[in-house]
């Protein structure tokens, strides 16, 4: 018989877009609502780049939600060219921050002031490996010469490779991989090398971004792949293995900048982030498996306890909403106006 409910440890996400003002007010309570922790992206405008940043921030997020939400942010430093090893130090010795972000400089959202060559943090990451410190990577080189579709598979062979052999102590999330490239990289690695996954990388391939016309909603940064690399994450997701853990890359945007003649890279997943990967787990015959991959592996390779308590989905059908609009700013969830098979009990 199909199980009518599942109770699971208490999740996280480990990589999400909380933003900052009106729109983290607007998206914080979805993200805290599904999860008790998450690692928040830097890439404000201007980024979090300094321990009082990431201080000052971290209380405006908290300041967002309702004073009983339970809900910890895991705080990340912006790495620059003129990252500071002893100011990431600090954040990280006086618990302001879990880890340090790299973004290749114009990778992404808010990415212009991110690193140009990688040799120039090299300090940083000695020292990030001395004290132990997690590095999260957006894994895409940006030349132009590199086809957009290849910049996170290049960046493996070319970036990640050296890296993981000139620091081999140091410890990597290679977030939101989306091909069979990184997947198989990560899976061979040392245990000191992880990944994040999804839900978009999951459910969709790059057909999705053409489906009857062009589809902002389904345009993020690594962009979805083909065929075959969703198949490679869904099975790495899947295999039970501790190196891959769950991280939504939630990135919202307004509705009018991702309906634009450019619109933004980003997908707003988080409302309805555990239903859409309970999906794919079921799907994939691994419903089993959707515990350590939300609430165990995570929090293990970060070397932070387990949650407490139990959240319960129920297999009941939820529809999700064309948009969403909280204080004036409207939003379009991932998996607009369609039906998932699985909903987050209320508390
Ligand atoms: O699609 C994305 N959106 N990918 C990123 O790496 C950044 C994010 C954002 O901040 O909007
Ligand atoms: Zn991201």
């Amino acid at each position: 018989m199909a199980l009518e409910s599942l109770a699971l440890r208490r999740p996280d996400d480990w990589h999400v877009h909380l933003r900052d003002g009106d729109m983290l007010a607007a998206v914080a309570p979805w993200t805290a609502r599904q999860f008790a922790r998450a690692i928040v992206m830097p890439n404000l405008d201007p980024p979090v780049t300094s321990v009082a940043a990431a201080a000052g921030y971290r209380a405006r997020i908290l300041g967002a939600l309702a004073p009983d939400s339970g809900f910890e942010p895991l705080m990340t430093c912006y790495l620059t060219d003129q990252a500071d090893p002893d100011e990431i130090e600090r954040g990280f010795r006086e618990h302001v921050w879990v880890a340090a972000k790299l973004y290749p400089a114009n990778a992404t959202t808010n990415s212009a002031l991110g690193v140009t060559d990688i040799a120039n943090i090299y300090p940083a990451l000695e020292r990030m490996q001395a004290c132990r410190m997690v590095l999260c990577v957006h894994g895409e080189v940006t030349v132009p010469q590199v086809d957009v579709f290849d910049r996170e598979a290049v960046f493996v062979e070319r970036v990640l490779a050296r890296l993981v052999r000139d620091l081999p102590e140091l410890r990597i999330v290679l977030e939101h991989i989306t091909t069979q490239e990184a997947a198989d990289f990560v899976e061979h690695a040392g245990p000191n090398i992880a990944a994040t996954i999804t839900p978009q990388h999951l459910h969709l391939n790059r057909n999705a971004l053409f489906a009857g016309g062009l589809r902002p909603h389904a345009y993020c940064l690594p962009v979805v792949k083909r065929e075959r690399h969703r198949q490679a994450v869904r099975a790495a997701a899947t295999s039970g293995s501790p190196k891959f853990f769950l991280g939504t890359d939630s990135a919202p945007h307004p509705r009018h900048a991702k309906e634009s003649a450019c619109g933004c890279a980003g997908i707003f997943n988080a409302p309805f982030a555990l239903e859409s990967y309970a999906t794919v787990f079921e799907e994939e015959g691994a419903i089993d498996r959707l515990e350590g991959f939300a609430s165990e592996h995570g929090a293990r390779f970060y070397g932070i306890e387990l949650n407490q308590g139990t959240i319960v989905l129920d297999r009941v059908d939820v529809e999700v909403p064309e948009r969403i609009t909280t204080g004036g700013i409207e939003l379009v969830p991932f998996h607009a106006g369609q039906r998932l098979g699985w909903r987050l009990a209320a508390e």
